[in-house]
């Protein structure tokens, strides 16, 4: 074929360093107009820096950028946006205390007389949300929405500022299975429509299911560009990794069926999204806890950590009751919770790795109350060793860190203190291939040691893989239980979507 098509955007040379890390070098890409264009790689790999960089939220170092053939430097967002690139980013961006309509014009509302017009914007959300086919209320602050709800209104937004190119970073990282499919969809619209996306994931089958193209991005370096037709999942992983990796779930040791129970809910209520909840978990027992985004997996693990009040119900930990007035009474009983969003309960984005390592159990690194230096540096030494911190400085601003070296502080956070139950939502959300391997074997290997664990996820297979028993919730009610043995996706499907018929349903 001939025929060569000028690239939407092409860079040559690209570098960026951050004060001493090479985020990205000698970086040569092009990107087709028209297509899906997927950025994979391991934590830290620089996928982020590359969109941020084309979408002028990051100035690069070196090397040069065209558009359309011309060269152009972005010193903003904003000049991006006039050159039709904007970009959903890894961490949540939106006034939390306007509504999805404010949200998606913010900045360029449409007006009427110099005015904002508030029925033209509400005519147009409504527009975008059926041309998208998005089921996000225009009324109430966005603040309170889900994640995934609060994704939807990130990619209204690029798409009412008419971008040619939308940088996608990890934006199914927070959906449900459902709506990952809806998202993955109203992609595809997008690029019937002549679009152009930079998508960067994790998840290997939706991007060999959405993508045109896939550049393997390395330590900073791009490994490969080739058409995604003409890689599989083990090139992939194999590029990404520089080596080849035998993926699969650790031995799961059975957990003894008169194990203690460690932890014990019943009745749980919560206004209409807890609706009598009851379960148990053992000592070493791994429950998974599957269902679509908004049957009330979340909001479960909140009550269970004490941080929503219940309506009625009892949680006991060891056989003992204990009252939730707040997350802190859970943590005294011995419950951790790492939370869905990260950044709004998990982590302080703007202190240090040592500090978010250390916060959650201070006790054992004071001495009448002053934190005592040698014990903080071995703790912390023990944690960026255990779970692989990269960098590995204590003194690093966690908000620095790549998005799956950020879940990583957040889980070493917690387990320094040995709990006696883990709930641990979504615990490897925006994390890389082999990071999410540590994470099962670090999983696999407390439960071992007796902590009954619970696992919320909106991987399929992360449930089946670690569970030794799958719950799954619609509508604020656990639907079904199921055994390890006896767990399957459709299954697991049938009950989340209430489709399975009478006589099998629990
Ligand atoms: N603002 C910053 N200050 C300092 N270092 C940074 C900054 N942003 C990124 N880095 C570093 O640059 C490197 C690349 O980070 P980047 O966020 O691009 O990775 P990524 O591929 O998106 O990873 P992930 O899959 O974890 O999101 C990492 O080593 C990271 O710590
Ligand atoms: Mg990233």
């Amino acid at each position: 074929m001939a025929h060569v098509e000028t690239p939407l955007v092409s860079v040559r040379g690209l570098g960026k360093r951050f004060s001493g890390v090479t985020a990205l070098t000698g970086i040569d890409l092009d990107i087709t107009p028209g297509t899906v264009h997927a950025l994979v790689g391991e934590n830290g790999a620089g996928k982020s820096t590359l969109g941020k960089v084309i979408a002028g939220v990051v100035r690069p170092d070196d090397g040069e950028m065209r558009v359309d053939g011309v060269p152009v430097t972005f010193r903003s967002p904003a000049d991006a946006l006039a050159a039709g690139i904007a970009a959903i980013q890894q961490e949540i961006a939106l006034v939390p205390a306007r509504t999805a309509v404010e949200n998606v014009f913010l900045g360029r509302e449409p007006r009427r007389r110099g005015l904002p017009d508030a029925r033209a914007m509400r005519r147009r959300f409504d527009e975008l949300r059926e041309s998208l086919r998005f089921n996000v209320s225009p009324i109430g602050s966005v603040g309170v929405l889900r994640t995934g709800e609060q994704q939807k209104v990130e990619i209204m937004r690029a798409v009412a500022r008419d971008a040619r190119l939308v940088v996608m970073d990890e934006p199914t990282a927070a959906l449900g299975v459902d709506e990952v499919e809806h998202l993955l969809a109203a992609i595809k619209r997008l690029r019937e429509r002549g679009t152009t996306i930079v998508f960067v994931s994790h998840r290997l089958e939706e991007v060999k299911e959405i993508a045109d193209a896939i550049t393997v991005l390395r330590n900073g370096e791009l490994v490969t560009t080739r058409p995604a037709a003409e890689i599989s999942a083990p090139q992939l992983v194999e590029a990404m990794l520089g080596r080849s990796l035998q993926s699969a779930f650790p031995t799961i040791a059975p957990c003894s069926p008169d194990a203690p129970v460690v932890l014990s809910a019943r009745g749980v209520r919560r206004s209409d999204v807890l609706r009598d909840v009851s379960l148990e978990i053992r000592a070493g027992e791994i429950v998974g806890l599957a269902g679509l985004v908004g049957s009330g997996r979340s909001e479960l693990a909140r009550a269970l950590f004490g941080a929503d009040q219940l309506d009625a119900g009892t949680v006991e930990v060891d056989g003992e009751p204990v009252v939730m007035r707040s997350p802190k009474d859970a943590i005294d009983a011995g419950i951790a919770l790492i939370p869905e969003s990260r950044k709004d309960e998990g982590l302080f984005v703007d202190a240090t790795v040592a500090r978010n390592v250390t916060m959650a159990h201070l006790h054992t690194i004071t001495r009448r109350g002053v934190v005592q230096p040698h014990r903080e540096r071995a703790e912390v030494a023990r944690a960026i060793d255990e779970f692989d911190i990269r960098p590995g400085d204590p003194r690093q601003i966690v908000g620095t860190l790549s998005g799956g070296n950020q879940q990583k502080v957040l889980f070493s956070k917690w387990l320094l203190r040995h709990p006696k139950v883990l709930i641990a939502d979504e615990p490897t959300r925006g994390v890389d291939i082999g990071a999410k391997l540590a994470i099962y074997e670090i999983i696999a290997g407390l439960a071992g040691e007796g902590m009954g664990v619970l696992v919320i996820s909106s991987e399929l297979e992360e449930v089946l893989g670690l569970a030794h028993r799958v719950l799954v919730m619609r509508q604020g009610r656990i639907a079904r239980e199921l055994s390890r043995e006896d767990a399957n996706p459709e299954r697991v499907m049938h009950a989340a979507f209430g489709t399975e018929t009478a006589q099998v349903a629990a």
